[in-house]
């Protein structure tokens, strides 16, 4: 089998068949197929598509290529969560303490940026200290004895995916709905949870667009986790917008914090109460969603979801105190306001714009290699349906560099669209996959 005839056929709209498939991720994972070819396969793919049948063999092939954790040792069912991915998605920092704070083992497992899109890792990184390449034996112990760990994918787990993530983040083959799908089934898979509740996210800033995508891709994703034995949900929820208010690394880290200290935006809350709840039912600490989410928001006004944090973040090398104090963490040296250059209700903002944004003042990779910078980054202050006058600051803009800040000024405004008529949001939560 060649690597060439592979591309080919499928730069020709021909359908692989398992073999090739696992061919190819198997050469990929070996290193034995180069970057470049496996670039011009994903491009093609992203182009001619694949069916459901090759993408649940790409799933599989690239779960087998590696390890499978045993979480066995971890009593109680273990819940995952995993989001496809949007601007301002902080949902994990403050959903994962929240869920084990009630007593659901969290044994999670996280990326960095893809994209447009921030990711989980380095928002984390943004404590002084705190890592997240731990061992599987200290990731299983840690979840015996606090409840709860954050880990990155291991070398071992689902490498195939850890090479393919890093090169389509570089390589504009995100947005594809087989891509996205056995990436992240493969690791959810490998991860060996129980249950794997998945946030699908729709809308500009999302990567699938268009809410018929979003649903597709999620029925996609739940008929792999549940063939494969796991319990799988999909909530569909809103990225036609950016999700809170912050953008940017240490800035969301901020955020989450003000929301486990029962302040934070009302609809990041309430995503995290929504996927919070079907974790806990899924996890058997509730007989349904109300008292889940009763749960919830208990551990969050008595401020265990919070200690939780702190107890998660000192126990993988972290500084604890910057969760009671997060103005110890990562600042920016420039801190401007982008004031308004038009009067009205805002009627769209291209979310994917603003995530843009945060990019170029560096709060993503440019290349495999780049080190972010996890101070930078936008903090909005107004957002759809909101009336703004001119003049009146739409976001606070946070940057290290006054050229880049520049750059993504002009961007950022660029992304609003205004009307004199009063305009309604669409709602968070689009639906339920089970
Ligand atoms: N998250 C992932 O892990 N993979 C994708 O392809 C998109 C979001």
């Amino acid at each position: 089998m060649r690597m060439y005839d592979i591309i080919m056929k499928k730069r020709n709209k021909g359908a692989l068949s398992k073999e090739e498939i696992d061919f190819l991720i198997e050469g990929y994972t070996k290193g034995e197929i180069p970057d470049y070819q496996m670039s011009a396969l994903t491009m093609a793919i992203f182009f001619n598509k694949m069916t459901a049948e090759e993408t649940l063999h790409l799933t599989m092939a690239m779960a087998n290529s590696g390890d499978m954790l045993d979480l066995s040792a971890i009593k109680g069912v273990k819940v995952d969560k995993h989001s496809t991915g949007g601007v301002g998605d902080k949902t994990s920092l403050a959903l994962i303490p929240m869920v084990a704070a009630v007593g659901v083992p969290t044994a999670k497992m996280s990326g960095r940026g893809l994209g447009h899109t921030g990711g989980t890792i380095d928002k984390l990184e943004s404590f002084t200290g705190f890592h997240t390449d731990i061992s599987t034996e200290h990731f299983v112990n840690q979840v015996n004895r606090i409840g709860i760990s954050i880990m990155g994918q291991t070398a071992d787990l689902a490498p195939a995916d850890k090479k393919l993530y890093a090169l389509r983040d570089v390589t504009a083959t995100v947005d594809n709905m087989s891509l996205i799908a056995s990436s992240i089934m493969s690791k959810k898979l490998a991860a060996g949870a129980d249950a794997i509740v998945l946030d699908v996210k729709t809308g500009s800033g999302a990567f699938m667009k268009k809410e018929e995508d979003s649903f597709a891709l999620a029925r996609e994703m739940v008929t792999i986790g549940n063939g494969a034995g796991r319990r799988t949900i999909a909530v569909i929820s809103d990225m036609d917008q950016p999700l809170g208010y912050a953008v940017g690394n240490a800035l969301e880290v901020k955020e989450a914090i003000d929301t486990l200290n029962g302040a934070g935006p009302a609809d990041f809350r309430e995503l995290c109460l929504t996927l919070g709840s079907y974790m806990v039912v899924a996890a058997g600490k509730a007989a349904n969603k109300e008292e889940a989410r009763e749960k919830l928001i208990e551990v969050i006004e008595n401020g265990k979801a919070l200690a939780k944090l702190a107890e998660f973040i000192e126990a993988q090398g972290g500084t604890k105190e910057e969760v009671y104090h997060p103005e110890l963490l990562p600042k920016a040296q420039y801190v401007q306001e982008i004031l308004s250059e038009e009067e009205g209700y805002i009627s769209a903002i291209v979310c994917d714009e603003i995530g843009i944004c945060s990019l170029i003042l560096g709060g993503g990779r440019e290349t495999k290699e780049s080190e972010i910078d996890l101070s930078v980054g936008l903090v909005l202050h107004k957002k759809k349906g909101d009336y703004v006058k001119k003049s009146e600051s739409l976001a606070t803009i946070h940057a290290n560099d006054l050229e880049k800040l520049e750059v993504a000024k002009k961007r950022f405004l660029a992304a609003y669209t205004f009307t004199t008529k009063e305009f309604e949001a669409e709602p968070l939560i689009r639906g339920i996959v089970e």
